[in-house]
């Protein structure tokens, strides 16, 4: 089984933004995290990042018959892009939302997500631990068929 991680923009510097939010666990510790849960769920993880609406737009649309789902961390795409959610209905590949932080319970613009309703899941408030969490819901999810 293949499992795509993506992470929208600004998560390129968890660790050093806003620690006091977003924790000081840096996106590369996040990714070993993540590839220490899969490989003992015995699953291949492709990791991305893009600052990029577009470029997360062309993964989203890569996804395609190349992995069986995604954990997806939109950042603050996830509050505003329509064309990631076009591209999700388009490719009708499963995948998990995760947020770091509890965005239902901040600012009245972070509390709606345009992917949540196309999601599997959505985990938000867990801090990194929510990627893992997210991980082992999708695959179960996959493994039920
Ligand atoms: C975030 C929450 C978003 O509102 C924010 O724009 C981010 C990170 C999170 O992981 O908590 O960049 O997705």
């Amino acid at each position: 089984m293949r499992v795509a991680v993506l992470n929208g923009p600004n998560l390129n510097l968890l660790g050093v933004r806003e620690p006091a939010l977003y924790g000081h666990q840096t996106l590369a510790d996040v990714e070993a995290m993540v590839r220490a849960e899969a490989a003992s769920l015995g699953v291949e993880v492709e990791w991305s990042q893009s600052n990029h609406e577009g470029v997360l737009v062309d993964a989203v649309q890569a996804l395609r018959g190349r992995v069986d789902g995604a954990v997806v961390n939109p950042a603050a795409f996830g509050h505003t892009s329509l064309a990631l959610r076009d591209a999700f209905l388009a490719v009708q590949v499963p995948f998990v939302e995760v947020h770091l932080t509890n965005i239902f319970g901040r600012e009245p613009e972070r509390r709606h997500t345009v992917l949540a309703d196309l999601a599997v899941a959505v985990i938000a408030g867990l801090g990194a631990r929510g990627y893992v969490v997210g991980l082992r819901a999708l695959v179960d999810r996959l493994r039920a068929g």
